[in-house]
C-alpha cells in the first residue's frame, strides 16, 4: 500500500488542498457514515491536546472506525526507554493509520519514514500542525467565500506557534498579504520570512496591536504564547500578556473580519469578544471534525468519488 502520510502542509499542492476542502464539505453535509468500517485509527499523543485528539477520534468514530491510543507517554513503554521507531512499528501492527503529536520537531517526518502505515502529523514541536491548517483554510473559505487575495493578520507567538508556520506555507497558493504582529522576542523566525520571499508572499511586520493596525484585516488569527516552549520562564512572564484582543478594538474592523484562534486561549482574547459576530474560533474548532475526516480518508486512499457515492451514510 502507498504510504500517504501527511507530515507538512508544504507537501500539498493547491489542487490537493482544494480537493481536501471539498471532501471536508461533503463530510460536513453528512458526518455520520460507515465508510471506515473495519479500520483502526491510532492516536499517539506525546504532548497534551484537547481539540486535535478529540476531533480526530470523533472523526474516526463518526466514520465507523475504531480508535486506540494514548494521551500520556508516561503510561506507555516509552517511559521504559522504548524508542519512537519501535513504538511506531508496534502500533503499525495494530492500526491502519497513526495520528501522532510529538514534542520533537521532525518526529512526524521520522515516523513516516519508518512506519508501514500512514502517519498524520498532529503537531511536532514548534514546527508544523498541518491538520490544524486544513481546518483553518476550511474556516477561512467558509467565512470569506474565497482563499484568494486576503489580508491575514497573525498575532502573538509567531516564534513557537506551529499553526502560523503551517498556515503561511499553505497560503502561498492564494496570494495573501500577511501582517505579522509580535513582540521582538516572539517575531516570525527568519526561516519563514525567507520562505515568504521565496514564494512571493507579501508580509508586513508590526509590534503595535491596536484598533488602527487591525482595521485592514480580513482574518485576525490570534495565538497563545506557548509557555511550554520557553527555556527561560522569566521571558515568558514578560511577554505572556503582551497582546489582548478586546471587543472595543473591533470598532473599525471590516464587516467581513473573522477572528480565528487555534485554541486553547489563555488571556489573548478577552471574553467580551466571544459574543461578537466576528468571533469564529469555536466554529473553527468544530470545522476540525470535517477537515480531519477528509484527511483520515485521503491518507487511507479513499477517493472523493467514493465519498460522493458512499452508501453507508447514516441518517
Ligand atoms: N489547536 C490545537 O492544537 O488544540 P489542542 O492542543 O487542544 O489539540
Amino acid at each position: 500500500m502507498e504510504n500517504k502520510s501527511l507530515v507538512s502542509i508544504a507537501e500539498l499542492s493547491k489542487e490537493k488542498i482544494l480537493y481536501l476542502l471539498e471532501m471536508a464539505r461533503l463530510f460536513e453535509e453528512n458526518p455520520n457514515r460507515k465508510i471506515l468500517d473495519g479500520k483502526v485509527v491510532a492516536t499517539l499523543f506525546f504532548e497534551p491536546s484537547t481539540r486535535t485528539r478529540l476531533s480526530f477520534e470523533t472523526a474516526a468514530n463518526r466514520l465507523g472506525a475504531r480508535v486506540i491510543g494514548f494521551t500520556d507517554p508516561k503510561v506507555t513503554s516509552s517511559s521504559k526507554g522504548e524508542t519512537l521507531k519501535d513504538t511506531i512499528m508496534m502500533v503499525s501492527n495494530y492500526a491502519d493509520i497513526i495520528v501522532m503529536r510529538h514534542f520533537l520537531e521532525g518526529a512526524a517526518r521520522y515516523a513516516s519514514e519508518v512506519a508501514p502505515v500512514p502517519i498524520i502529523n498532529a503537531g511536532d514541536g514548534a514546527n508544523q500542525h498541518p491538520s490544524q491548517t486544513m481546518l483553518d483554510l476550511y474556516s477561512i473559505y467558509k467565512t470569506q467565500g474565497t482563499l484568494e487575495n486576503l489580508n491575514i493578520y497573525l498575532v502573538g507567538d509567531l516564534k513557537y506557534g506551529r499553526t502560523v508556520h503551517s498556515l503561511l506555507m499553505a497560503m502561498r497558493h492564494f496570494n495573501p498579504t500577511f501582517h505579522f504582529i509580535a513582540p521582538e522576542e516572539l517575531k516570525m523566525p527568519e526561516e519563514y520570512k525567507i520562505y515568504c520571499r521565496q514564494h512571493n508572499i507579501h508580509y508586513v511586520e508590526h509590534t503595535d496591536f491596536n484598533e488602527e493596525v487591525i482595521a485592514g484585516a480580513d482574518i485576525l488569527y490570534m495565538t497563545r504564547v506557548q509557555r511550554e516552549r520557553f527555556t527561560d520562564l522569566m521571558e515568558y512572564e514578560r511577554v505572556k500578556d503582551v497582546y489582548i484582543l478586546k471587543n472595543s478594538m473591533l470598532a473599525s474592523a471590516r464587516p467581513n473580519l473573522r477572528i480565528l484562534h487555534p485554541l486553547p486561549r489563555v488571556n489573548e482574547i478577552a471574553y467580551d469578544v466571544d459574543n461578537c459576530d466576528k468571533a469564529y474560533y469555536f466554529q473553527q474548532a468544530h470545522n476540525g471534525l470535517f477537515a480531519r475526516q477528509a484527511l483520515i480518508c485521503d491518507c487511507l486512499g479513499i477517493t472523493m468519488d467514493e465519498v460522493k457515492n458512499d452508501k453507508t451514510i447514516l441518517v
